[in-house]
């Protein structure tokens, strides 16, 4: 056990993760906390490892990555105000990547009730749903599909660092591919392609179909909430010019409502061009009857639950263990909804 050396409530509240929390407010959690220090090359928590406790990092840096049989995937450095741990304290379970002091590092180091004084500070809740979403899509497996016909495929969710090869992909299509994904002839700008690619998984979830062999991205579905109705996402693909019409479009629609059933998000609503066939066929599978919308585009509304009959069993099964964790937060969504 670390040696219980007090953290002085300024210090926390000179971090990021509690900007515009009065110090005042700090103080069950400040009280709960001890520091620590680690030496370069340290190790802070090691994957495999049992333990509820959390750190804050006060100050240095760290590395994280993951071990998986002999491969070891890089997940990036933290520095102050980065909090880790956290999945294990929400969850229970063992550690699932291990972090290495980078340099001198010191951390504030907490237990449960440590964990549920920081849950209990305004603004804590909504940092760390959508951290513990985004750190489980980024040691998400890829989810091997079998459409019976090459190429043989996998499904991973979206990750910020699809940034470039997605605006990369989406220039490489034909100008009717542009029209017909965005509704208008140029191409996206970088800041809508940063808000295709950096997803919060709760409110704006994707999914990305790659290639087995090379893991380089085919096409992409995507949900995101209807602000006026949350239980309601609006979905939106784009699959590779040259693999239109072998069922990709398909696939992800199901793969969607995988997802967004552990969402809770109970309709999808799509909007597409009147000459959009495709799109339109694809979601006629799960009952979606098309009309003219205001908008001059055309318009539907449907079950999600039917959208999820479009793929088999098995694939939706395999997609729910990958999806329900990251959709939920670790489960912290359906305790402390959006
Ligand atoms: C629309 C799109 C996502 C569909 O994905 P896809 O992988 O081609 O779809 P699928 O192969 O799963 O299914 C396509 C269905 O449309 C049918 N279809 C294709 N072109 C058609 C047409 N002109 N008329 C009628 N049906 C057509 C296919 O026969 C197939 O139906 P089936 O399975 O019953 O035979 C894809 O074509 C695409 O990315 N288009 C460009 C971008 C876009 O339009 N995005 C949608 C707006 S958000």
């Amino acid at each position: 056990m670390p040696e219980r050396i007090s953290v002085a409530g300024g210090e926390l509240a000179s971090l990021d993760l509690f900007d515009g929390v009065e110090t005042a407010r700090l103080g069950p959690l400040t009280e709960l906390l001890s520091s620590r220090d680690y030496g370069a090359g340290e190790v802070l928590l090691r994957q495999g490892e049992r333990g509820t406790t959390f750190m804050i990092v006060l100050d240095g840096a760290v590395a994280i990555h993951r071990t998986l049989g002999a491969v070891v995937t890089d997940l990036g450095r933290a520095e102050r105000g980065a909090i880790l741990g956290e999945l294990s304290a929400i969850t229970g379970e063992p550690r699932r990547a291990s972090v290495v002091a980078a340099s001198p590092v010191r951390v504030a180091i907490g237990g449960r009730r440590s964990f549920d004084a920081l849950l209990a500070i305004p603004g804590v809740i909504g940092q760390l749903r959508a951290l513990a979403a985004r750190r489980l899509a980024e040691i998400a497996t890829t989810v091997p599909v079998d459409l019976g016909h090459e190429p043989a495929i996998v499904l991973r969710p979206i990750l910020a660092h699809d940034h470039d090869q997605v605006a990369a992909a989406i220039r490489s299509q034909p100008q009717e591919w542009i029209y017909s994904r965005f509704f208008s002839g140029g191409m996206p700008s970088n800041a809508i392609v940063d808000y295709l690619t950096h997803v919060d998984y709760l409110r704006h979830f994707a999914w990305v179909v790659a290639r087995a062999e090379t893991l380089e991205g085919v096409a992409i579905g995507r949900y995101i909430r209807l602000r006026e109705d949350p239980n309601t996402a609006e979905v939106a693909f784009g699959v590779r010019d040259d693999l239109r019409g072998s069922g990709l479009g398909t696939l992800l629609l199901g793969a969607l409502a995988v997802a967004a059933t552990y969402a809770e998000i109970d309709r999808f609503h799509a909007e597409t061009l009147h000459e959009n066939r495709a799109m339109q066929q694809v979601l006629k599978k799960a009952g979606a009857h098309w009309a003219f919308g205001d908008s001059g585009l055309m318009e539907t509304t449907f079950a999600v639950a039917d959208a999820r009959s479009v793929i088999p069993d098995a694939v939706a099964s395999a997609l729910g263990a990958v999806a329900k964790e990251i959709v939920t937060g670790a489960g912290l969504a359906p305790r402390f909804p959006l």
